[in-house]
């Protein structure tokens, strides 16, 4: 399997912060935000990774992640010109999933659980994950049939559908690149993820687990903050006796090996 870190966006929210760094590359705790999405995929043992940029600050990327050799992995840029949506990841990613599977996550989604098994054993179809949340408008919303099957997926619903938010996590079989091809571009101008959640759906081939652990999409300095905290809390917890402050990047490396 493939991994992809969606790292572009404008991240307008985080402004003035991202005026003068991307918003993925901006510190929570004791690591640049992109480093966890890099933990997520790497514990899950898929080491063959795209990171997808925004042309603004390529430099910083290089600098901090280089080639994946000191994570023993494989990492490959690409540059997405503009902010036209999620699904175009795997357009510009076509190549480089080949014939594989792929498991997408967004540069800015920070995840407490580990999903290393559910990943090691995806097979086909589009694996998503939800998790409840207070303001379900501003996601991808799912609403569950009283099994806890995925009934309607729907993008930022104007009426009530469920307070399930989709995660920035998914995994797709080899099929997505076909399908993002034949997806146009919604009324906000962007190729959304939701029509392809929209297309397994409809051969029933779609599987969306909730997840348990904390899950923040860091996008406002409100979700960022909380970011902060988790990580904070979550390292305190690993590292009762650590006195260390300053890391490099083969220390944070064997901090993700460790899970902290
Ligand atoms: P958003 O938070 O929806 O968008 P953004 O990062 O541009 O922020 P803002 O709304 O404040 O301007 O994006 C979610 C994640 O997906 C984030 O990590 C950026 C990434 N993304 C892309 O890489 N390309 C895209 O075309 C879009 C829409 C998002």
């Amino acid at each position: 399997m493939k991994g992809i870190i969606l790292s572009g966006g404008s991240g307008t929210r985080l402004s003035p912060l991202t005026k003068v760094t991307s918003k993925q590359l901006l510190p929570v705790y004791n690591k640049p935000m992109i480093m966890y999405p890099v933990e997520t995929l790497l514990k899950a043992g898929i080491k063959d990774i795209l990171i997808i940029i925004a042309p603004d600050h390529p430099g910083d990327y290089m600098k901090l992640l280089g080639s994946g050799k000191d994570f023993g992995a494989r990492f490959t840029y690409e540059i997405q010109d503009k902010p036209e949506g999620l699904a175009q990841a795997f357009l510009i990613g076509a190549d480089f999933i080949d014939n594989d599977s792929v498991c997408m996550i967004l540069g800015d989604n920070i995840f407490e659980d580990d999903f290393s098994e559910t990943i090691r054993n995806f097979k086909s179809g589009a694996h998503l994950f939800a998790k409840e949340v207070e303001d379900p408008e501003r996601f991808g919303v799912v609403k569950f049939d009283e099994n806890m099957k995925a009934v309607k997926i729907e993008e930022k619903p104007k009426e009530y559908l469920s307070n399930y938010a989709i995660t920035g996590l998914y995994l797709y079989d080899n099929r997505v690149v076909e399908v993002a091809e034949q997806a146009k571009p919604s009324a906000r101008g962007e190729l959304e993820i939701t029509e392809l959640h929209n297309w397994y759906l409809k051969q029933g081939d779609i599987k969306v687990d909730i997840v348990n652990g904390e899950w923040v999409d860091a996008g406002t300095f409100e979700s960022l903050f909380k970011a902060n905290e988790i990580a904070r809390k979550k390292h305190s917890l690993l590292n009762t006796k650590s006195t260390k402050y300053t890391k490099n990047i083969k220390e944070c490396f064997n901090d993700i090996i460790a899970g902290v």
